[in-house]
């Protein structure tokens, strides 16, 4: 069975629930708390998790709980620690320290403790660096002298699947875009439509999601480089996971007036490797005439993307769903309630997150 972990999968806060299904799928029991899902596992559900979670930003090994109220304390307490299973003579570590309410703050000196603690430890100098994504990270959380301290499993951030190369005017992160297919409902039974659909995120994650495809199987992970890595377990994990990728018959479409974003699109769905019916068109709201259809989209924002109505986009868009469309399950994301009501189509507001600093609301409905 081997060594038991204490995880954590940061989800971006308001979409810890859908994380925490997602973990469900894999057979794993988690709680909800803010920012993200507390559960148990082993080496090889830090492999899972990390390979197939498609809303989570990364997964955290909580190895170090303890109260300390002095430097002197804090290094005692740090080299207890079994850190020779993540951090290699070789390895570059960055260190992220937050506190609040506690007797020690300054944290720079604490980071200065940290270290001197991880290198009593195992016995050599670790190498620090600024650089969020070069190797391991550690995170370390002061709360009323009570430290938390944290590896990250993941490496770079776990929405970085490594095929977008080219990105249009705002691009939508790629956790974003997963959250909002998996909360349509959307089960490959009809097609699934992106009419803004830019550089391709929505459609790509939607091709992704119906093959079954792990959206972490062609990048790396900081894991790889501990001590404990067992290529072999990891190697039969991806293998598993490679085996039920399987086909998709829907068609899914982005539309977008921008030729530039679709080019985008097509050199991101080469680089995703997802065998699907997958198609992007430079076109403004064409005619379908489909029976039934998921509506999957971002429509613009007004605040990076330029445009001069957008209220008038707004309800050319609800007036394009009437017209084209039987039965359609619409989920889009918008930051102004105003224009979303615009559309004229009965949307309910299922949960809001921070897309890049903006507040966007996430809105549900159907029609008829
Ligand atoms: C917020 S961006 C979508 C970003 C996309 N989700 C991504 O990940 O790259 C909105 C997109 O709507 C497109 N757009 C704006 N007005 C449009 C219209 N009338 N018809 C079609 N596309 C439009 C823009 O070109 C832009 O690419």
């Amino acid at each position: 069975m081997g060594t038991v972990f204490k995880l954590f999968a940061v989800s971006p806060p308001g979409l810890e629930y859908v994380t925490a299904r997602e973990l469900k799928e894999l057979g794993i029991e988690g709680k909800v708390v803010k920012g993200g899902v507390e559960f148990k596992g082993t080496i090889k559900d830090i492999y899972r998790t990390n390979l197939h979670l498609r809303t989570a930003n990364r997964i955290l090994v909580r190895v170090a709980t303890f109260k300390a109220k002095s430097f002197k304390e804090l290094v005692e307490r740090v080299k207890r620690y079994p850190w020779e299973i993540y951090i290699q003579k070789d390895l570059p570590i960055k260190l992220r320290v937050t506190s609040r309410k506690s007797k020690l703050y300054h944290t720079k000196a604490i980071e200065e403790r940290i270290v001197k603690g991880i290198m009593e430890r195992v016995k050599f100098e670790p190498l620090i660096t600024e650089e969020e994504d070069l190797g391991e990270s550690i995170i370390v959380r002061v709360e009323r002298d009570r430290f938390t301290i944290s590896v990250n499993s993941s490496g770079a951030m776990l929405h970085k699947r490594g095929y977008r190369r080219e990105t249009g005017d705002a691009p939508l992160r790629e956790t974003f875009a997963a959250a909002m297919v998996l909360e349509s409902g959307w089960m490959g039974n009809a097609p699934l439509i992106d009419p803004f659909c830019g550089s391709g995120t929505i459609p790509i994650e939607a091709a992704l999601i119906c093959t079954n495809t792990p959206p972490g199987l062609y990048r790396e992970f900081a894991f790889e480089k501990w001590r404990i890595h067992s290529e072999e377990l990891w190697q039969s994990v991806k293998d598993e996971a490679a085996q039920s990728i399987k086909e998709c018959r829907a068609s899914i479409m982005g539309f977008d007036k921008d030729r530039r974003s679709i080019k985008a699109a097509q050199i991101n769905a080469f680089f995703s490797r997802v065998k699907a019916n997958l198609s992007f068109e430079v076109k403004s709201f064409p005619e379908l005439n489909t029976e039934k259809a998921y509506i999957v989209t971002n429509p613009p924002y007004g605040i990076r993307v330029e445009a001069d109505n957008l209220k008038e986009i707004y309800a050319s868009f609800g007036r394009w769903v009437k017209s084209n469309f039987k039965e359609a399950h619409v989920v889009i994301l918008s930051p102004l309630k105003r224009y979303v009501e615009a559309t004229g189509l009965r949307l309910e507001r299922i949960t809001s997150f921070s897309n890049g600093g903006i507040r966007v609301g996430l809105y549900r409905g159907a029609i008829p």
